[in-house]
């Protein structure tokens, strides 16, 4: 099983995944709210690729049940219902609805890979779950860290090498990348201190400034999902029902 790792989706084009077993990170915060809201009970997640393209699709489609959601530079964007963190995705908000999405990196990179045969979303809540189902698939694995702008963020780059390092505990003769390589050595430096890492983080610090500060802590939870988000047809659900709800309340009552 070989292992290659994609600092930003601008490294490859769409055709690139085509075939290809996929896995999209994008810690602060798509991969995390989209995880969020299926463990939430939302239906589905539509990602898109511009703001227009969500106004479009969330009018012509579904009917009452569609949420339009997003970020443009860490806030909701005007107009829609949700902006971009996980906090907001509670199961009043979102149980049994479709949730267009927009963010900077994130939604973008899942549309990038949309050509992928196995395409599914990782960030730390649901880490454990996406080693395993990898492990089980034993397929060579594309990891796409969404970056950010087009360029290298180190939370991506780290959770990428913490996924790595729990698949040698399943496999051991694993095939790395030196990109891969590279994710596992920031895991031995910074895997024991997410949280801190995420805050020093240059979009931890931009998150901050801008009032997200509890995203971060809430982003930072290890293995406390089991949901699975995958991409089929246009639109985002979870592999397997989800067990248990997340509790974002938790997070809410620190910040009040
Ligand atoms: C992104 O896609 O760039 C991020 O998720 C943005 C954010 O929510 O801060």
């Amino acid at each position: 099983m070989k292992i290659n790792v994609l600092f930003s989706p601008l490294q490859a084009d769409e055709l690139y995944f085509t075939g290809k077993t996929t896995v999209i990170i994008d810690v602060l915060r798509a991969t995390t709210t989209i995880i969020t809201a299926l463990s939430n009970g939302a239906k589905e997640v539509i990602p898109v690729n511009s703001v227009e393209f969500a106004m479009k699709v969330s009018g012509n489609f579904f009917g009452g049940q569609t949420l339009l959601s997003g970020e443009r530079n860490t806030r909701k964007i005007e107009g829609f219902n949700l902006g971009n963190s996980p906090l907001e995705y509670t199961k009043e908000a979102v149980h049994g609805k479709s949730i267009v999405l927009f963010t900077t990196n994130g939604s973008r990179a899942i549309v990038k890979a949309k050509f992928s045969e196995t395409l599914v979303m990782c960030a730390f809540i649901n880490l454990n779950a996406v080693a395993k189902y990898c492990a089980d698939l034993d397929k060579d694995l594309e990891i796409v860290c969404a970056g950010k702008s087009g360029g290298f963020c180190i939370e991506d780059s780290l959770c990428a090498g913490k996924l790595i390092y729990e698949l040698l505990n399943y496999k051991k003769d694993l095939k790395l990348t030196d990109a891969a390589k590279a994710s596992l050595t920031l895991n031995d430096i910074y895997g024991r201190n997410i949280v801190q890492t995420l805050i020093d983080s240059e979009h931890g610090q931009l998150l901050t400034e801008n009032g997200f500060a509890e995203d971060i802590n809430f982003c930072s939870r290890l293995a406390v999902s089991e949901v699975i988000p995958f991409f089929s047809g246009g639109s985002i659900k979870p592999l397997n029902l989800p067990v248990h709800p997340i509790s974002v309340e938790e997070d809410k009552n620190k910040k009040e």
